[in-house]
């Protein structure tokens, strides 16, 4: 059994959340995703136009004497979270427009850092029954780390797969929850507020890595706890009522982790690209020797500035090769080669063999600077030092 401090890990534990994450260490949690009391304060009971009661959140744990008593308790346990939140970990809150300003004022006060609010769209929210209003058909989620300088997981690559090759936006469109994926008990409702798996699904995927630890001090159904378990993630999360603590943990019961290979982020771990001056620069090409189409047609000279200069063409390994074939682009890193030891070596295979000497470990880091990278040079390895790596002088 694994535990954080003295709680267990991987459960989820009954009781008042502001005494329970007093338990947990410093600096020791990962994710939080906090779906606290709305503090909705609804007025009598709603009705729809053809007098069937509308079940709204009408629970004791919603209730707060005043705007004054709700802000205390948030300020209590967010300071909490504050304290337990890892430097580099991700913190999210939701909420709707009854507390979601309360909330992100006392958020910024305790000094948390704000990095996005997400607008979660309700494709199917529930009408406005009395037509009074616009349809309430969002919420918003704050996204915040600790401190503006955090170091937090962010996978960006993933999430622009995740939205068809284009950048993932901060308003989200997801139906409530309904259907099968809501929890029933004597074909009632469990849980007034049942999130959807595919909100949290995207916080958990996108803000952490699998093994990290999550935690919900509000976990009603266990929506996170079940999204963090089937993602690969620990989990521990709290609620006061015993039978929200029993339907969460049957539940999570049942979820079965996807196996570990098919949760890598493989798409972010793209090679950091080593531009051409690079193997100038360590002796990989040399200046003034000559690079050489594959079937010996073409051929061109290396100039100091990393350009090539070829039938009186001058420009980068993929103009000039370009220029060439009469084509507007072309990929120099595949049509050009060295001449080593009366053999060709492709340029591309040098830039192979500059990665897995100098970068190897560089593409162990999550947070590549893809397009350029600075490296800097061992002295005796500078471009003035060649030594004897087998290059043909011209
Ligand atoms: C908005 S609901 C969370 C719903 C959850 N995200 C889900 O998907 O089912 C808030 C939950 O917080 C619990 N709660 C309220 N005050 C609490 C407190 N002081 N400590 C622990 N749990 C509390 C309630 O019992 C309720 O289940």
């Amino acid at each position: 059994m694994e535990k954080l401090g003295v709680l267990e890990l991987n459960k989820i534990h009954q009781g008042d959340c502001i005494e329970l994450l007093k338990q947990i260490p410093d600096n020791s949690i990962d994710l939080i995703f906090a779906d606290p009391p709305y503090n909705l304060q609804l007025n009598g009971e709603l009705y729809r136009p053809n007098q069937t009661k509308v079940e709204a959140v009408n629970d004791a744990w919603d209730k707060f004497e005043s705007n004054e008593e709700y802000d205390k308790f948030t300020s209590l346990w967010m300071k909490e979270c504050y304290r337990i939140l890892k430097n580099s970990g991700s913190f999210w809150v939701i909420g709707t427009y009854h507390n979601i300003f309360r909330v992100g004022t006392i958020l910024q006060n305790i000094g948390f850092w704000v990095l996005n609010d997400i607008i979660w769209i309700k494709t199917n929210p529930m009408p406005n029954f009395k037509g009074t209003r616009f349809n309430n058909a969002h919420e918003t989620l704050i996204w915040a780390t600790k401190s503006k300088s955090s170091n937090y997981t962010f996978h960006y690559h993933s999430m622009k797969v995740m939205n068809d090759d284009l950048q993932m936006r901060s308003d989200w469109l997801i139906p409530i929850c309904q259907g099968d994926e809501r929890i029933k008990v004597n074909g009632q409702k469990a849980h007034s507020t049942q999130k959807p798996a595919e909100l949290l699904y995207r916080i958990i995927i996108s803000t952490s890595n699998p093994g990290d630890i999550v935690l919900d001090p509000f976990s009603g159904s266990g929506t996170t706890a079940a999204v963090a378990k089937r993602l690969g993630r620990k989990f521990i999360a709290f609620d006061r009522e015993e039978f929200y603590v029993r339907i969460a943990t049957e539940r999570v019961e049942k979820i079965k982790p996807i196996e570990k290979p098919l949760l890598e982020y493989k798409i972010e771990k793209r090679k950091p690209k080593v531009p051409f001056g690079n193997l100038i620069e360590k002796g990989f090409v040399k200046i003034g020797e000559f690079l050489y189409s594959k079937d010996g047609k073409f051929s061109a000279q290396v100039l100091a500035d990393a350009s090539l200069e070829g039938n009186g063409i001058v420009g980068s390994i993929h103009k000039v090769c370009a220029s060439f074939l009469k084509k507007e682009n072309h990929n120099g890193w595949t049509f050009w080669y060295v001449k080593r030891q009366n053999n060709l070596v492709s340029i591309d295979q040098l830039r192979h063999d500059y990665e897995k000497k100098y970068l190897k470990n560089e593409n162990k880091s999550d947070k590549l600077e893809f397009e350029s990278i600075n490296i800097f040079y061992e002295p005796e390895e500078s471009f003035l030092n060649y030594g004897d790596n087998g290059i043909q002088s011209v």
